[in-house]
C-alpha cells in the first residue's frame, strides 16, 4: 500500500517542488489548496483538497478520514512585506492554521508532522552563522506568526510526544517563486529591460541573506522526517551570506549589461538608460537581515548539505525564469 501524505500549501513554491519529489517516490499525495490562493491549481498525481487551513472542523475531518503517514505543513502567508500591511490576517492563517493541524494530529496521533519554520524567526541577528539555538527575536509580523507556529510545534512535540519536525529554512529560490519575491523580481525586471527598455524598482539592496536552491531544501524536509534520529529542529541553509545588491549585480552581468550606479539608480552604460531605481517606499518598516545559517546539525544527523552555491544559483535561476 502506498504511503499517504498531506501537503498543505501544495500550490506554493515548496508545495509544488515537494509534490514533484514525492511523486518520484510513489506516494499517494493529497494537497490542500486555499481556493482564494490558487483556484485553478491542478497537478497530475496530486489529489487536490480545497479548503482553508483555518477551518477547524474541515482540518480535523480530513486528518481523521485519510489517516496520513506524513503531513508537511507548508501553507502560510509567506510574503514578509504583506505581513506588515495585514498582520491580523497573517497571524490568523499562520498561527491558527498550524494549531488546527497540531490538534488534529494529536487526536489521531499517527502522522509525522513537518512544520515550515524560517530564518525570519531570528529577526536581525547580531552574530553569524546562526545555529538552531540562536535567540529568536523576529522583527516582522510574519516572523512573529512563524515563531508562534514553531513554539506550538515544539510544545506539542514535548507535551504529547508527537513526531514533529521543524525546519528552519533560510531563503530558498526556484522558478516557482512569484514576482513579489526579490530573486524573481530582479530576473524578470532585467529581462524585461532588455526586451523593452523599461526600468523597474527595488527597495533595500543592502540586506544580507543566505540563499539556496529550493529543490535541495524540499529534499532536506523529506530527509529530516525520514532520517533524523529523533524529532527535532533543523536549519537548512548554505552557510554563506550575500547581499541583494550582489544578486542584482550577478544578474546584470549575466544579461551582458555594463552597469554604473549613480545616486539612487543603476544605469546601463551603453544606452545611458536607468535599469533599476531604488525607492525608499519599497523599504520594509523593519529589515530582517544578517542571515547566514549553519546547517551542520542537519549534515551530522541525516547527511543533508546544499550543493548549489550562490553564483550557480543565480545562473540557474536566470536560465529557468522567463519573463
Ligand atoms: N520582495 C522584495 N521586493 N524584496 C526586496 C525588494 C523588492 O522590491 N527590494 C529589496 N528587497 C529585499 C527585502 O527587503 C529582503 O531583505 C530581500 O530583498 C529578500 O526579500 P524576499 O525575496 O521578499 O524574501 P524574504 O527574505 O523577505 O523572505 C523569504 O525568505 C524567508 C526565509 O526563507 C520568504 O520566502 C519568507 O517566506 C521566508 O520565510
Amino acid at each position: 500500500m502506498k504511503a499517504k501524505v498531506l501537503i498543505t500549501g501544495v500550490s506554493g513554491q515548496d508545495g509544488k517542488l515537494l509534490s514533484e519529489f514525492l511523486l518520484e517516490k510513489d506516494y499517494e499525495i493529497y494537497g490542500l489548496v486555499r481556493r482564494i490562493a490558487d483556484r485553478k491549481f491542478t497537478k497530475e498525481g496530486v489529489n487536490v483538497i480545497e479548503g482553508d487551513i483555518r477551518d477547524t472542523s474541515l482540518i480535523e475531518s480530513i486528518v481523521a478520514k485519510y489517516k496520513f503517514d506524513e503531513i508537511y505543513h507548508l501553507a502560510s502567508i509567506s510574503d514578509v512585506a504583506y505581513s506588515f500591511e495585514h498582520p491580523a490576517e497573517v497571524y490568523d492563517v499562520n498561527i491558527n492554521g498550524t494549531l488546527n493541524l497540531l490538534n488534529a494530529i494529536r487526536k489521531t496521533n499517527i502522522a509525522s508532522f513537518y512544520f515550515a519554520g524560517t530564518s525570519e524567526m531570528f529577526g536581525k541577528p547580531t552574530t553569524k552563522p546562526q545555529t538552531e539555538d540562536y535567540p529568536m527575536e523576529p522583527v516582522s509580523p510574519y516572523g512573529v506568526s512563524k515563531l508562534a507556529g514553531y513554539w506550538s510545534s515544539n510544545l506539542y512535540r514535548q507535551a504529547y510526544n508527537l513526531p514533529i519536525y521543524c525546519g528552519i529554512l533560510y531563503n530558498h529560490e526556484s522558478k516557482y517563486r512569484p514576482e513579489n519575491f526579490v530573486t524573481t523580481k530582479i530576473i524578470k525586471g532585467v529581462k524585461r529591460y532588455i526586451k523593452t527598455g523599461v526600468k523597474f524598482s527595488l527597495g533595500n539592496i543592502m540586506a544580507l541573506k543566505d540563499w539556496g536552491y529550493a529543490p535541495e531544501y524540499v529534499r532536506g524536509m523529506y530527509e529530516m522526517v525520514h532520517n533524523a534520529p529523533t524529532p527535532s529542529d533543523y536549519i537548512l541553509a548554505t552557510n554563506e551570506q550575500h547581499s541583494v545588491k550582489e544578486f542584482l549585480d550577478e544578474v546584470v552581468k549575466l544579461a551582458g549589461i555594463d552597469r554604473m550606479y549613480v545616486d539612487e539608480s543603476l544605469y546601463d552604460v551603453t544606452t545611458n538608460f536607468p535599469v533599476v531605481t531604488f525607492e525608499k517606499s519599497l523599504y520594509r518598516p523593519n529589515e530582517a537581515d544578517n542571515y547566514m545559517g549553519e546547517y551542520y546539525k542537519a549534515f551530522k544527523d541525516f547527511g543533508w548539505k546544499p550543493t548549489i552555491r550562490f553564483k550557480e544559483l543565480v545562473r540557474k535561476l536566470y536560465e529557468e525564469i522567463e519573463v
